[in-house]
């Protein structure tokens, strides 16, 4: 395996912090390293893989695709684009979708839409995207510059002008800083590369109410949290406010890359030309997705993430050394009494439990949505084991 890891060092750029193990297979909840150790993934490749490794329908479907028609541009009609489109805007309420590649290209989306909307209805000086303190949107450098973290920023400086960032929780910090050239406010309603720090659905429904005031659009960036993570389809769907725009990404393929931005009619605003990609929607990767979004139903996944959910988080809290558990559905993180999260994510790691560390003292779960009750009972074992040693 070491053997790897050097060649690895010697042609790959060095930008990220690998841990080190190399899988070679994945089935439902489990990985397999090279040497058949099988681990439990409580991570699913960062909320990605949401129906489970090596998934037979999405398979079934992505095989099939590729030998119907793998590619034409987006000069085309393909009909899994468009089935998809429906799909998504029936699930969530929306009403059109421009596909994208991944997170941060779905976002890019977001935010050129939410000029090209402020732009239209209110004038040149409005473009301004705010977005919020520990945010994680991307690391193109628009979503750069809309991530609230300037550990992350500092080096690309200067990033791209039209953004800023407010503190979270407090509405009155919001209202302050919305000004004449705020287009958009752009919101996780879970942080989840932040920490995995839920907001309140009474904090959201009075930031949509700021945006109504103020006429400004509300964003939600739903890349890691949405696709059924929270235990509804889109994350904000239960907590009693509906976003103007939305992006999509992480789960849509179950693996993928895929990503989506999508608008109400309001914010609907780009004309033939304004926004593009060789890539986006093309007939492979909306298949996948179609079948993910097959499998979401026909499976009972949502019900079965919101047990689940239950499930870990009442394990979880009752270890010795865990402070408390927050988060939605199965986008969770174990506070620890102590920063010890990453010797306890190493110690994880060697009992054959995929997790991570989000912060000194934060441990994210983000199983498969598909995790059984027994291997529920299993990750909390092994990381009580982890948490001991
Ligand atoms: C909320 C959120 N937005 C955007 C992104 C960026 O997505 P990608 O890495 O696919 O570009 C991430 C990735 O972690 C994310 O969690």
């Amino acid at each position: 395996m070491s053997e790897l890891f050097a060649r690895e060092a010697a042609v790959i750029m060095p930008t990220y912090g690998r841990v080190p193990v190399a899988f070679v297979r994945g089935e439902g909840s489990w990985l397999f390293d090279e040497g058949g150790k099988a681990y439990l993934d409580c991570l699913s490749g960062l909320a990605v893989v949401s129906v489970g490794h090596a998934n037979t329908r999405v398979a079934a479907a992505v095989a099939e695709q590729m030998t119907e028609l793998v590619h034409v541009s987006n000069l085309y009609y393909t009909e899994p684009q468009v089935r998809l489109a429906e799909r998504l805007t029936q699930l969530s309420g929306l009403a059109r979708v421009f596909f994208a590649n991944d997170g941060a290209t779905a976002n890019e989306a977001a935010i050129k839409l939410a000029r090209r909307w402020g732009q239209k209805t209110k004038g040149a000086d409005s473009y301004e995207v705010l977005s919020l303190v520990d945010s994680f949107h991307g690391r193109t450098l628009a979503t750069l510059a809309a991530t609230g973290q300037p550990g992350k920023q500092k080096v690309f400086e200067p990033l791209p002008p039209g953004f800023g960032q407010a503190k979270g929780h407090d509405p009155d910090v919001i209202a302050a800083a919305i000004g004449p050239s705020t287009a958009a406010v752009m919101i996780e309603t879970t942080q989840g590369e932040g920490g995995v720090v839920p907001f309140e659905a009474a904090y959201l429904q009075e930031i949509r109410a700021l945006c109504n005031e103020a006429d400004v659009l509300m964003i939600v960036d739903d890349v890691q949290a949405g696709m059924g993570r929270t235990g509804s389809w889109f994350s904000w769907q239960g907590l009693g406010f509906e976003p103007d725009i939305a992006t999509v990404a992480k789960a849509l393929a179950n693996g993928l890359p895929i990503g989506a931005c999508l608008a109400n009619e309001r914010a609907s605003v780009f004309d033939a030309g304004d926004h593009a990609t060789t890539f986006g929607g093309g007939p492979v990767v909306c298949r996948a997705a179609l079948a993910v979004i097959e499998e979401i139903e026909e499976s009972e996944v949502l019900a079965n993430c919101l047990a689940r959910s239950e499930q870990l988080l009442e394990g979880l809290s009752a270890l010795d050394g865990v402070a408390s558990v927050r988060g939605r559905g199965l986008l969770l993180g174990a506070v620890l009494g102590q920063d010890r999260a990453a010797e306890v994510t190493s110690a994880c790691l060697d009992a054959g439990l995929v997790v991570n560390n989000v912060r000194p003292n934060v441990v994210r779960f983000a199983p498969p949505l598909t995790i059984t009750a027994d291997e529920v009972d299993q990750a909390i074992s092994r990381f009580a084991a982890a948490l001991a040693g």
